[in-house]
């Protein structure tokens, strides 16, 4: 009789996290930043950040709000890692990504020549990202748990890839509309059979929203 032994490989916990509008937006259609989260809801996102080892979001993020990624009030060495999909080496030196509140480990694909001062580089997998070994990347530098921000292309990039673990979002109360807004999930989007399930967890009013957190149902 044929035996076979499961391995199951460990890699870090991985939670989506976003803010949207009630019809389903996270930006305008200019793609500029906009206040969707209550305070309430700003000091439940500086918590989640303050519980991860580490902070994701794609190049399209950078360029759009040029973010921190760091916790206020946290010293550095306490900082989350911050991680930036930037397969091809579009990331302007002057980002605050880049700054020293943090460290920052940049990702670009093999092709990519580029160096970033004051940052660490992984260059991983042809063309695409390759996500598995980013997280075993992470997992080796003692990540347990990594938070993906944004925007919509990297969420989907996860989702498609099979590796969140946990959905949470917020919904403010206003509408953005727009069909170009980007939304959580962008990219190519999902054909029917190939649809995420999920299991709503938590729903929580903080201010004029409501923060929903959702489990992702696996196989078996
Ligand atoms: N409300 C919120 O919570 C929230 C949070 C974050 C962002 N946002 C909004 O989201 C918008 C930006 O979203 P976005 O979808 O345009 O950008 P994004 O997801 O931040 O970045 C997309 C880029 O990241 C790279 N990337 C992502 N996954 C990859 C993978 N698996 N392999 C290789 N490269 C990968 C690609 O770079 P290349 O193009 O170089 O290939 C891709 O174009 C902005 O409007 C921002 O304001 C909102």
């Amino acid at each position: 009789m044929m035996m076979f032994v499961v391995i199951s490989v460990m890699r870090p916990r991985v939670i989506v996290n976003c803010a949207m509008s009630p019809d389903g937006k996270i930006a305008g259609t200019d793609r500029r930043q906009l206040r969707i989260s209550s305070l309430e809801d700003m000091d439940r996102v500086r918590r989640m950040r303050s519980g991860c080892q580490a902070i994701l979001v794609g190049a399209g993020t950078i360029l759009a709000d040029d973010p921190h990624l760091s916790v206020k009030g946290m010293p550095y060495e306490s900082q989350p890692l911050r991680v930036v999909l930037d397969p091809r080496g579009k990331v302007p030196e002057t980002s605050l990504v880049l700054d020293q509140r943090a460290r920052t480990l940049m990702v670009t694909n093999e092709e990519c020549v580029r160096q970033y001062p004051g940052a660490e580089t992984a260059r991983l997998g042809k063309g695409k990202i390759d996500l598995p070994a980013l997280l075993r990347l992470l997992e080796e530098r003692g990540v347990s748990t990594l938070l993906v921000e944004g925007g919509g292309e990297t969420i989907f990039s996860f989702f498609q890839a099979g590796m969140v673990d946990l959905y949470s979002v917020y919904v403010g109360d206003y509408i953005i509309g727009g069909r170009e807004a980007p939304s959580p999930v962008d990219g190519d989007g999902f054909r029917p059979g190939e649809h995420v399930p999920l299991r709503l967890v938590s729903v929580e009013r903080l201010g004029g929203g409501v923060h929903l957190t959702y489990e992702v149902v696996k196989d078996g």
